[in-house]
């Protein structure tokens, strides 16, 4: 997608394909600044603090992470490390370890001198295959917003499409275009006004920094509001839809999301909002049924919640919210059950949020 009229990707090979470059999400939205990684503690340091984020860019970058670490030993015992060292980063998002089983399945019978370029071909491979999804998850999802437009009462027709989302699911999570965003951008890329409600997302605020900074760049309108604002949106009839993405999604279809979607989904069913939640097929669990029972959620640093980032005049900061002494805690994710789900936006089409509604696209 395009920053200042130039298209980006998320993460790419370098020249000479022995390191990657990524762009630093910690500090967006005020410097746009990219780093190169050419070591697997680098790109293992980069999913942990969050410089990339977002479950199918994690996934890509732990691939890459997984080359880098063949490319500087390419023996058996350094790949068991290195899958381990990567995989321990981010433990709730499923796009992680689905990506490095899929390189390292791939490698492993090989002679130990083909590994590293196999794993690069193979990361390579799941960054496109990444987009395609992505790009269809778009596709599937603009019918949907037209069929809201197009229902609406005669008095509202013409006016922009009220859109919530929670979080970052858009093509800063992924490698280009999105899976929550992705309908938002091919609708307006159609002529099809929309209007996006972007929740801040306390703790690390990535629906104002990054959600709001990509809609921008992209021109969708878009207003930031509070992470408490939606139900009192939705209760005025100012919101006609809700999309989000995922980090993982059980087979029966319970979703889990950054923290407080599952507040927005119960605001949502409780005002007849349809709520619908963009997904690529990697971020599908087959082996979990209950999200809130199996699904485990990543608790971050409790410095997240009792301070917060920011810029004074051109210079980052940041500043203490809570008195010394109060403890704070920060859960990162939530699961949000399938009976509050209208849908699974997927690449292959929309399913219901069920066993049986996955299993009609995922034979
Ligand atoms: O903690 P983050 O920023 O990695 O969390 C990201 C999200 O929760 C996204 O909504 C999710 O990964 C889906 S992204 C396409």
């Amino acid at each position: 997608m395009n920053i200042d009229g130039k298209a980006w990707r998320t993460v790419w090979l370098e020249p000479g394909g022995r390191s990657i470059g990524v762009i630093d999400q910690t500090r967006l939205p005020h410097q746009f600044e990219t780093r190169s990684l050419s070591t697997v503690e680098q790109a293992a340091e980069a999913i942990a603090t969050m410089v990339v984020r977002g479950a199918p860019l994690i996934g890509v970058t732990g691939a890459y992470g997984l080359m880098l670490a063949l490319q500087a030993d390419p023996s058996d015992g350094a790949l068991a490390v290195a899958f381990e060292q990567l995989n321990a980063t981010r433990p709730t998002a499923i796009n992680l370890r689905w990506a490095l089983e899929r390189v390292r399945d791939r490698v492993a019978p090989l002679p130990e001198t083909e590994r590293a370029a196999v794993a690069r071909e193979e990361a390579a491979a799941i960054a496109e295959e990444d987009v395609a999804m992505c790009e269809a998850i778009g596709a599937h999802g603009l019918k949907i917003l037209q069929g809201l437009a197009l229902a609406r009462p005669a008095e509202r027709q013409g006016q922009p499409l009220n859109v919530l989302t929670h979080c970052n699911a858009g093509w800063l999570a992924t490698v280009d275009w999105g899976t929550a965003l992705a309908p938002i951008y091919k609708a307006h890329r159609a002529g099809l006004a929309v209007h996006v409600w972007v929740d801040e997302t306390r703790p690390r605020n990535q629906g104002a920094s990054l959600t709001a900074f990509e809609l921008g760049k992209e021109g969708v309108p878009h207003t930031v509001i509070v992470d408490n604002a939606g139900g009192h949106l939705m209760q005025h009839g100012q919101v006609d839809v809700v999309i989000v993405g995922t980090d993982r999604t059980t087979r029966r279809g319970d979703v889990c999301n950054k923290i407080g979607t599952y507040l927005k989904a119960l605001a949502a069913h409780d005002n007849g909002v349809p709520f619908y939640v963009a997904l690529p097929a990697s971020t599908i669990d087959w082996t979990l049924a209950d999200g809130v029972a199996e699904i485990p959620i990543e608790a971050r640093s409790a410095a997240e919640v009792t301070s917060i980032q920011g810029r004074v005049a051109a210079e980052a900061v940041t500043v203490q919210l809570t008195p010394d002494g109060s403890a704070g805690f920060n859960p990162a994710f939530d699961v949000t059950p399938a009976r509050l789900v209208t849908g699974l936006i997927t690449e292959r089409g929309v399913a219901p949020a069920s066993e049986a509604g996955l299993r009609t696209l995922y034979a």
